[in-house]
């Protein structure tokens, strides 16, 4: 198993031991507003709650007597070589936790080699040249041209593969946000001072109805693959009647996704989501789910129901306000490695071998 990124450092003996536990000690170190921003979901945070509910409702049925001298974690996705199939979620925001915040990420996803979603040019974020494999994010653009200007722009600074955010039609609704008097143009003023409060300037209250891409539609893929070899992965389906349209329409890949249960409340949590929507796509293209995933074992559930790979959103985040740099590679190591136990006590050698038979819904 690979040694930790802090292995003797002092964290190594008081820190955390798990990612529940980065979140402790990042809100100790975060101003309430951005502690808030980052652990928030929408409403009454059902979708929120829902996510970690899933993990909940399925349970492992491990096999034994299977040689796991030797566990492989390794995987390829979208034509990328990894480690691990744990992706860095994209997140916005990230300058309230530090400054020049994307680029320290940036540092860690090559460090740990793993795939960054940046909306940010991630590559510039890092030296010219750095072998980091980055995707691209964005909530889309109203106009075929826009649309297809993005696309080129993307496509020559480097990012493999668009990831289209396609749950963020309008501004959600966030009592966190709200009771902070948080608002998004806040976001530019960096990491906020002690005492500080923000004068709020256009909240996000329902009333407001501020649109982000309300009229985002299928054709955006056709409009990206006129012009751009980039896959097109879409994120935040739950729908397997949206799985399907995805395929036949030509996604590269779908993200089972509520975004960490920020935009709409009450829906499905995305572990739940997850069987239908692989059996919808019938492996005709990739399936990643995020939302929620903290142990190597909720890992090792949503690839049992068919997720290619996942992603992680809020835990680097907890990292990167804990320890800077060194805390995002220890999230990604400490759940790389949680993910390598569970699969050997559950006699899985490979990711190739897990399949839907290791796992049960409860009645
Ligand atoms: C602070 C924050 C900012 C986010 N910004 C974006 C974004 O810009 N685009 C996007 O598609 N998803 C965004 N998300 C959602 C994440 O990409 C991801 O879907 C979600 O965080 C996964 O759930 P998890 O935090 O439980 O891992 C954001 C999430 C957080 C916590």
């Amino acid at each position: 198993m690979a040694s930790s990124p802090l292995w003797g450092a002092e964290e190594d003996v008081l820190g955390p031991v798990n990612l529940h536990e980065f979140e402790e000690v990042a809100k100790k170190k975060l101003h309430k507003l951005a502690y808030d921003f980052i652990a928030g979901g929408v409403e009454d945070e059902r979708s929120l709650r829902a996510n970690f509910e899933a993990y909940g409702h399925w349970d492992l049925v491990p096999r034994v007597m299977v040689d796991v001298s030797k566990v492989d974690t390794s995987t390829k996705l979208f034509g990328i070589q990894m480690d691990q199939p744990i992706i860095i979620a994209p997140t916005g925001g990230k300058e309230l936790v530090m400054p020049k915040a994307d680029e320290v990420v940036a540092k860690a996803a090559l460090k740990m080699k793993t795939v960054l979603c940046s909306a940010t040019g991630a590559r510039k974020l890092i030296e010219d040249g750095e072998p980091l494999h980055w995707w691209v994010n964005g909530i889309g653009q109203a106009t075929r041209q826009l649309a297809t200007d993005f696309a080129r722009r993307s496509e020559d600074s480097g990012a493999k593969a668009i990831v289209l955010t396609v749950d963020n039609a309008y501004q959600s609704n966030r009592d966190r946000n709200n009771r902070n008097r948080f608002d998004y143009g806040m976001m530019q003023g960096g990491v906020p001072k002690e005492g500080e409060t923000r004068k709020l300037v256009n909240p996000a209250l329902a009333a407001n109805w501020q649109p982000h891409t309300p009229s985002l539609s299928w054709d955006y893929i056709d409009w990206v693959r006129g012009v751009s070899q980039l896959p097109v992965i879409l994120k935040g389906i739950l729908a397997p009647e949206d799985a399907e349209t995805a395929v036949k329409r030509g996604a590269a890949g779908i993200v089972v996704s509520n975004h960490g249960g920020r935009q709409l409340d009450g829906v499905i949590g995305t572990l739940d989501a997850l069987p239908d929507v692989v059996d919808a796509v019938g492996g005709k293209i990739p399936v990643l789910m995020d939302g929620g995933l903290r142990r190597g074992t909720d890992v090792l559930k949503a690839l049992s129901l068919g997720a290619k790979g996942v992603l992680i959103g809020r835990p680097p985040l907890w990292g990167l306000s804990a320890y800077g740099q060194a805390g995002v590679e220890r999230v990604l190591w400490m759940l790389g490695a949680e993910l390598k136990l569970a699969m050997a006590l559950a006699g899985q050698p490979s990711l190739a071998t897990i399949n839907r038979r290791l796992v049960r819904k409860h009645a």
